[in-house]
């Protein structure tokens, strides 16, 4: 099988090369992402890889089919960027549906201990010679009340590790999970109660703006957000507003609604047109990491080497169980 690879950066290609090799796939690597004026770059391929952020709409999808294309292998879980619908049978769909929810639960709790005992601040004085405590308190966590929405396989090892941590774990899933031990509660009702709330959920139309201008005012004042899921579950400008009013004490974000056009590049030294995101990252209070949450070793091997099984197959004509459609 010959695979065109869109949106590629270096750390992706060893394991690929690796698990691809292993089982006689060729994959020809462009780090431009997949969209209608680059579609054609995969003519002569069999199928397409593609990430979070390339985009995998109608007019694409009819580009890959009149280029021969039999499959779109998508190297993530989420899979808010592919118009499935429009896909259902034009093309084959298949994604990974888990390769390390550890790496996303631990890089959630990682964001908010930083956060909340100021750890990228202590970082930056120490290395200054600069040993002053001003401004530097946190808060326990042990006590706290935690709100996690969406208790599939990340919110379900988030709501463990937060359990470690002696906190009081309440959560909101549109499909709860019966006998899981879990404390389901209606999403207002862990709104008005949470501390700190940690998003696991899909993004989809109902998710969309969950946290709104509207749904602001419901949160407790100080709330800490944590969002380690799709941006879009939060209404950036929204959540500015609610930072500048106080309402929101803090926010720890791994995804950002319009991602797409700044993360897993390097702007040091442009001017970033975001202002949105300018202001939120020039905010204390707020910590920002680009998409990385997923990014351990374990879990790069296991989106390789899930994908090239999901692509095998495909190829043979067989069920990896991993299909979208
Ligand atoms: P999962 O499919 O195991 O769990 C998702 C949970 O959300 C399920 O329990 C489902 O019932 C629930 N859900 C669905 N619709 C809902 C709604 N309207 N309201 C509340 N809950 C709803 O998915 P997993 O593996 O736990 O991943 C969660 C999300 O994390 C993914 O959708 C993806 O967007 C994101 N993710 C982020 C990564 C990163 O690097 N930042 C890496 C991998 C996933």
């Amino acid at each position: 099988m010959r695979i065109a690879f869109f949106d590629t950066k270096s750390y992706d290609i060893p394991a690929f090369e690796e698990y691809g090799g292993q089982n006689g796939m060729k994959f020809k690597f462009f780090e431009t992402k997949l969209n209608e004026d680059t579609a054609d770059l995969a003519k002569g391929c069999d199928a397409v890889c593609v990430f979070v952020n390339d985009t995998v709409n109608a007019a694409v999808i009819d580009k890959l089919c009149s280029l021969g294309i039999k499959m779109i292998a998508l190297r993530c879980a989420g899979y808010n960027n592919v118009d499935l619908s429009y896909a259902k049978d034009r093309i084959a769909v298949a994604r990974v549906p888990a390769y390390s929810p550890y790496a996303v639960a631990e890089h959630a709790m990682a964001l908010l201990l930083t956060s909340i005992r100021r750890i990228h601040k202590a970082y930056i004085r120490t290395r200054d010679f600069n040993f002053s405590l001003n401004g530097l308190t946190g808060f326990d966590l042990h006590g706290k009340t935690m709100g996690v929405v969406g208790t599939g396989k990340i919110g379900r090892i988030f709501i463990n590790i937060c359990r470690g941590f002696g906190m009081n774990v309440i959560a909101y899933d549109k499909f709860p999970a019966e006998g899981s031990g879990i404390d389901y509660v209606e999403l207002d009702e862990l709104f008005r109660r949470s501390d700190i709330i940690s998003f696991h959920c899909p993004l989809t139309e109902e998710t969309y703006h969950m946290v709104s201008k509207d749904t602001i005012g419901q949160l407790k004042k100080g709330v800490v957000l944590l969002n380690t899921s799709r941006g879009a579950l939060i209404d950036a400008e929204a959540l500015l507003e609610g930072i500048k009013a106080r309402q929101i004490g803090a926010a720890c974000l791994d995804v950002y609604e319009e991602e797409g056009d700044v993360f897993f590049n390097d702007f040091s030294g442009h001017i970033i047109a975001d202002d949105v995101l300018a202001r939120l990252i020039s905010m204390p209070n707020v910590i920002v990491t680009s998409h990385q949450a997923f990014l351990t070793e374990e879990a790069l091997n296991n989106i390789a080497e899930t994908t090239v099984a999901n692509l095998l197959a495909f190829s043979k004509g067989e069920k990896s169980g991993n299909e979208l459609c």
